[in-house]
């Protein structure tokens, strides 16, 4: 186990979500244990390296034993250790309840946007506390995702899941909503977010979202779908068993997926020139309200 790497550059950061605990379709290098100015990160960080030759930094949002409520998870920590290795793009791994007929459970979604519904017991800037209390910042995020990677991580693993997984539709363009949890939702409230235009929901995606466009991270969400949430008159509301059963084909498929993603995203962010890497650069410069005068 190391305490920092000083490696080949690593580029991106993989999440893991419920059930992607590891990557198993990529070789493992190192083993980083990184303290922060936040803490420690859900998990000790795995160096990878793919088949091309790129290194990538994983880490498991509930630890990798899943012990870590989504509300307990150290959002500031897993970013800033991220940051500090040298990531510029992160891809967010997590299992999400479909909202709507047409995401069924195994499918996978590259939402575009995101309704919080988080209940203000996460911290969720980096700004406003301890260190930095007397900064004030506001950060963009009319456009939660990064508007370069999405489509081509939408692009990419429609293609790989084409051949590898052909049942398994791909979706993209949707709104994630984030709730608070760890309870599922109830019906009212499940049947209320398709009225808000929700299409999935997690209780992940906050404030690890808003911390990277914060960190200038470039950040994509990879959902994979487990249950029909509470919405369906005729079905009964979801549980973990029905969670679990689907988690297990989508982490084959994750891990399938990840082979191909990985090599094409570091073709994207491989110089401070390529598009992503331009269009988070500087998210933070226009964002402090505090007068240095
Ligand atoms: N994660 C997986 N399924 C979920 C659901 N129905 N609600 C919230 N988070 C989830």
């Amino acid at each position: 186990t190391l305490q920092t790497w000083d490696g080949p550059p690593i580029t991106i950061g993989v999440i893991g979500g419920s059930g992607l605990y590891k990557l198993s379709s990529i070789s493992p290098v190192a083993e980083i244990s990184v303290t922060t100015p936040w803490g420690s990160p859900s998990s000790p960080i795995t160096i990878a390296k793919t088949t091309a030759g790129n290194h990538v930094a994983f880490l498991a949002r509930h630890g990798r034993n899943h012990a870590i409520l989504p509300s307990n998870v150290p959002n500031l920590a897993n970013m800033a250790a991220l940051k500090h290795l040298g990531v510029k793009a992160v891809l967010a791994f997590s299992a999400v309840g479909s909202l709507r007929e047409e995401i069924a459970p195994k499918d996978f979604v590259i939402p575009s946007q995101i309704i919080d519904r988080t209940k203000g017991v996460r911290r969720a800037s980096f700004f406003g506390f301890g260190e930095e209390e007397g900064v004030v910042a506001h950060a963009g995020f009319g456009d939660p995702f990064c508007e370069v990677l999405r489509p081509i991580v939408h692009e990419t693993v429609k293609e790989t899941l084409k051949e590898h997984s052909p049942d398994v539709k791909v979706h993209e363009g949707k709104t994630v909503v984030c709730m608070e949890g760890p309870q599922f939702s109830t019906r009212a409230e499940s049947l209320m977010y398709r009225a808000w235009g929700g299409d999935i929901i997690n209780m992940s995606v906050l404030p690890e979202a808003k911390l990277a466009r914060e960190a200038e991270l470039a950040y994509v969400l990879i959902a994979t779908a487990t249950d029909y949430d509470a919405w369906r008159p005729s079905s009964a509301a979801v549980n973990v068993a029905e969670v679990m059963e689907s988690l297990k084909a989508n982490v084959e498929a994750s891990n399938v997926v990840t082979t191909k993603l990985l090599d094409r995203i570091a073709q994207e962010v491989d110089s401070d020139d390529k598009p992503s890497i331009k269009g988070i650069k500087d998210s933070m410069k226009f964002s402090i309200m505090t007068r240095s005068d």
